[in-house]
């Protein structure tokens, strides 16, 4: 049974949890507001708000692909459709995408309206930037972005004075006419709803399920389903001892917007905004994305290159611990055994004056998968000299890479000569294969240009 509200009725459903969202809302509820496309996770038509409650009782809100969302991960929750913020009056997201001509054909324009209204509840600092972030997974084909653009900068104007304090935040946006009233009973109505996680040895771990939903939409459908997002226990990102340690059940956005990567690796919360778009890393984990084994996974290229760990748990809770870099035993295959979850990723946060770099290299600079990525982590004596490397490589081997035997560079300056021979020691690890994304050659070509990119990017002036 899934229990959930949506919009503002309550829903209790017998339908299989492995159904998406999508279907459920479109097929069984018959509100066509939600549009079906792609079903990938590529385009944003789908988009719907998931309201999930806090441990303070409050709710939070995320914009989600409904496409790649199982219904049983949602028992629990509030689910808004377009629907639920009400036609007459317009909300003011809707009034705005009217006034700024940004919506001709209209089939985009649900998933945008619940995007930026998405971007209203959950943005700490509702900056014009947030906002056109908010939107990098809602593609529009005829109306162009500027004008949809113009709508976010409205917004974000309209509610520049409002009191900000995630605590007031469901009263201001509804006095502000961004949400129905209704909204305010939704934390209270929800309270007690949320279910364990449950499922044996067998069961298939959901997480956010982007990977699975694509790949294996059909087990979802046939198997008994585990989803960690009930896991409460392995929601968290804390700093301990040196070492960052993050639940195995923390969604990308999550991580990027918490404190302690804010605070340590400024430069991850720009990085991660490669990843897939808002409404996938709302729900896309970082375990996720190591668990799936994708040699260009981007949130594991970048871990290997932190040096990372993994906790490893076992169905009786027996921990043991991994190297992340020892844990690819081949193509799309991990020391993973049945029963076993990854619970935990740790690295240590880096030396005072460490740098690093990430680079990606794709189609499109958002919404897409990597040809081929890298990332760096270097420290350096207080003479210049290198006293510690890491580099990462992806889509160079079977299985996302470290680069092996760095050693040799140690004790050099970081200048262009240097970064030659780190492209020269990259040529002599990888193992690139033809594939969709580029010929072997194209990618070999590729890994010797981004060693010299993390050059241009650490040490411009050095590395020219
Ligand atoms: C449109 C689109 C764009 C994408 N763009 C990118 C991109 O830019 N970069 C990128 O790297 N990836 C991208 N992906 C791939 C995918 O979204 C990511 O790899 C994501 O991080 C997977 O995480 P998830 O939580 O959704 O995994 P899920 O689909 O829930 O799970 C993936 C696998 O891991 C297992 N698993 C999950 N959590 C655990 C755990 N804690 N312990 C043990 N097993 C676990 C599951 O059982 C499953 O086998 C994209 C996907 C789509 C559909
Ligand atoms: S239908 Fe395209 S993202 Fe869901
Ligand atoms: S208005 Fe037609 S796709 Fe956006």
């Amino acid at each position: 049974m899934t229990n959930l509200i949506l919009n503002e009725k309550p829903i209790h459903t017998e339908e299989n949890p492995g159904l998406t969202l999508l279907e459920f809302v479109r097929d069984i509820s018959c509100l066509s507001g939600t549009k079906d496309a792609c079903r990938e996770g590529e385009c944003g038509a789908c988009t719907v708000l998931v309201g999930s409650r806090q441990a303070d009782g409050s709710v939070a809100y995320k914009a989600c692909a409904s496409c790649l969302l199982p219904l049983g991960d949602i028992d629990g929750c509030h689910v808004v459709t377009v629907e639920g913020l009400g036609a007459e009056p317009l909300t003011l997201v809707q009034r705005l995408i009217v006034e700024h001509s940004a919506s001709q054909c209209g089939f985009c324009t649900p998933g945008i309206v619940l995007s930026l209204t998405g971007f209203a509840l959950g943005s700490a600092t509702l900056s014009y930037e947030d906002a056109v972030n908010a939107l990098d997974g809602n593609i529009c084909r005829c109306t162009g972005y500027a004008s949809i653009r113009n709508a976010a900068r409205a917004l974000c104007e309209a509610l520049g004075k409002i009191d900000k304090a995630p605590g007031r935040r469901l009263e201001q946006l509804v006095a502000a006419g961004v949400l129905p009233r209704y909204f305010l009973s939704i934390p209270g109505r929800l309270a007690g709803q949320v279910a364990p996680a449950a499922g044996g040895k067998t069961a298939v771990l959901v997480a956010g399920g982007t990977d699975l939903l694509v790949q294996k939409p059909e087990q979802l459908l046939e198997s008994e389903l585990c989803f960690l997002s009930r896991r409460r226990d392995l929601d968290y990102v804390r700093e301990d001892k040196g070492l960052l340690r993050v639940g195995g059940a923390v969604t990308i956005e999550d991580f990027r917007n918490s404190a302690a990567v804010q605070r340590h690796f400024p430069a991850l919360t720009a990085d991660l905004l490669l990843h897939s778009s808002a409404i996938l890393r709302n729900k896309a984990t970082l375990a996720g994305n190591i668990v799936n084994a994708s040699p260009i996974g981007d949130a594991t290229i970048i871990l290997l290159a932190l040096g990372a760990n993994l906790t490893i748990t076992g169905e009786n809770g027996k921990k043991r611990e991994i190297p992340l870099d020892k844990f690819y035993l081949g193509y799309k295959k991990t020391d993973l055994a049945c029963g076993e979850l990854v619970s935990e990723i740790s690295f240590p946060l880096p030396p005072k004056g460490a740098r690093y770099n990430f680079e990606k290299v794709s189609n499109r600079t958002i919404l897409d998968i990597a040809a081929a990525n890298s990332a760096l982590l270097l420290a350096a004596g207080p003479d210049g000299a290198v006293t510690a490397l890491r580099v990462s490589a992806g889509g160079v081997g079977p299985v996302p890479m470290l680069l092996p035997g760095l050693e040799k560079l140690h004790g050099r300056k970081p200048d262009a000569a240097f970064f030659q021979d780190l492209a020269a020691a990259a040529l002599a690890a990888a193992k690139p294969i033809d594939d969709i994304r580029g010929s072997a050659e194209y990618k070999r070509l590729l890994l010797g240009q981004l060693m010299l990119a993390h050059g241009r990017a650490l040490a411009p002036a050095e590395a020219a």
